[in-house]
């Protein structure tokens, strides 16, 4: 399959970056119809397309929208994460830079569907190309009543703030977000079925929905063409329908992102990245740092689905797609994903706060060279400490990549230890080795 682009069809285009530009491609008319109907009507239609939420969690978003309650006794919320920190995702980025109405209607669609009162577009600090862009799109949907008070005549009230946030990954998570858009610290809040979904309490102990920036902005095609048609993407794969959008990196020539069907294997994506550079296909971590990465035969094998990604061990999750040439190694590069969690763990719990350093201790002590007989057994029973039992999804999120690594590529792993060195021998395996600067900030 080729690449389909639904989402960023107009992105190279600054003009879609205004009203006029993204009014004259078919943007409002979803949201001018949907005001027509029956609120209802929107989420069957979301129901309908069978979209899940791009975030990495692959949930039916009809079922978040669904759960808010139809008949309104308090302040609703609508929450867009745009907080993006997983490694190797930048679709995010791209989305808001250059198609900032289509989260601003897919937003107001939804705001619409639940009676929202108010949305937060929680954005990652670093990304200030993106808020800039959101920010006059939102200021430009207020100009034209787009936003705010009695939108397009419905007697219906919908603020849309941006938050930008200080680039703590655990703050993607989306307990910890809502902790941090009140103020509080951005740690984890007990989750479902130890406290109320955030469709019964969220935001401010108030109904409220979150969603991923794609997400939202599959909202407006949705609408407009039907969720039946939507729902005819991806038809070939069991339980994944629309596009999703791939941010390629590693060893690729022409890395970025890609808006694929679902239903395409993931040799395709790597084709319309431009193929491998710089040698043979070794190993690919298809979604994000976080899932689990596979070695070039399961690469053959895997077509992009959420149950089908499944099958060769690994996960769609958000989309961050990394190829790794015959140079890379394996072990290295572990290392530096085991580092990220290592540094980006909130200290809440005991498995992720104690677990994730003590990876990194000894991911470290391998690629020093004074690697012991026993830590490949010990580095797997910490990942069975974390995952799983650790209070939120950050510390299964480090045990993933580690346990795949020892599974999928032992041979590094006995040959680092029993060695002292990499047994790839190469500049880039060397690269990506620890520098005298890493090895002290640890
Ligand atoms: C540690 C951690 C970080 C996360 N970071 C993000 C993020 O940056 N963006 C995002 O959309 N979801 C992130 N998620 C998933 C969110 O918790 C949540 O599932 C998602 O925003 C829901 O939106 P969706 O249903 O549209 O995918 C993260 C989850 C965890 C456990
Ligand atoms: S798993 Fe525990 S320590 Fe790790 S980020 Fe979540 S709450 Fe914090």
């Amino acid at each position: 399959m080729a690449e389909l682009k639904l989402l960023l069809e107009h992105s190279h285009d600054p003009a879609y970056r205004t009203l006029k530009g993204y009014e004259a491609t078919g943007g409002y008319q979803a949201l001018r119809k949907a005001v027509l109907g029956e609120r209802q009507a929107i989420i069957d239609e979301i129901k309908a397309s069978g979209l899940r939420g791009r975030g990495g969690a692959g949930f039916p978003t009809w079922i978040k929208w669904n759960g808010i309650p139809k008949e309104k006794k308090t302040t609703h919320y609508l929450i867009c994460n745009a907080d993006e920190g997983e490694p190797g995702t930048f679709k995010d980025k791209q989305l808001l830079e250059t198609c900032p109405f289509l989260l601003v209607e897919g937003m107001t669609l939804a705001g619409f569907a639940t009676q929202a009162d108010v949305g937060y577009v929680y954005i990652r600090g670093e990304f200030v190309d993106a808020a800039r862009s959101l920010r006059n799109a939102i200021d430009e949907a207020y100009a034209a009543g787009l936003l705010g008070q009695n939108i397009l005549g419905t007697g219906w009230n919908f603020d849309l703030h941006i938050h930008m946030g200080a680039g703590s990954y655990e703050c993607g998570e989306e307990s910890a977000l809502m902790s941090s858009l009140m103020g509080e610290r951005g740690m984890p809040r007990l989750k479902f079925p130890h406290a109320p979904l955030p469709t019964v309490a969220g935001l401010f102990d108030k109904p409220t929905v979150i969603n991923n920036v794609e997400t939202y902005a599959c909202a407006p095609f949705i609408v407009a063409k039907g969720g039946e048609w939507y729902s005819t993407l991806g038809a070939g794969t069991k339980n994944s329908r629309g596009t999703k959008i791939f941010s390629v990196s590693g060893h690729v020539n022409r890395p970025g992102n890609y808006e694929v069907e679902f239903g395409t294997t993931l040799m395709e994506l790597l084709e319309m990245a431009g193929g491998m550079k710089g040698g043979a296909l070794k190993a690919c971590v298809p979604g994000g740092s976080s899932v689990p990465i596979i070695d070039a035969e399961a690469c053959e094998k895997a077509v992009i689905g959420y149950e089908e990604m499944s099958e060769v061990k690994s996960m769609v999750g958000s989309g961050g797609c990394m190829f790794l040439n015959e140079h890379t190694c394996i072990v290295s590069f572990i290392w530096r994903t085991a580092m990220f969690y290592a540094m980006e763990s909130c200290g809440k719990c005991t498995p992720c706060r104690e677990g994730t350093k003590w990876m990194r201790q000894v991911m470290e002590r391998i690629v020093r060279g004074n690697g012991q007989p026993g830590d490949m057994e010990l580095l797997l029973d910490i990942t069975k400490q974390l995952d799983g039992r650790s209070f939120c999804g950050l510390g299964d999120a480090a045990a993933w990549p580690v346990a795949a690594a020892l599974r999928v590529f032992p041979q590094e792993f006995e040959y680092f230890i029993e060695n002292g060195r990499s047994m790839v021998d190469s500049p880039q395996a060397q690269a990506l080795a620890p520098s005298f600067e890493d090895l002290v900030s640890v």
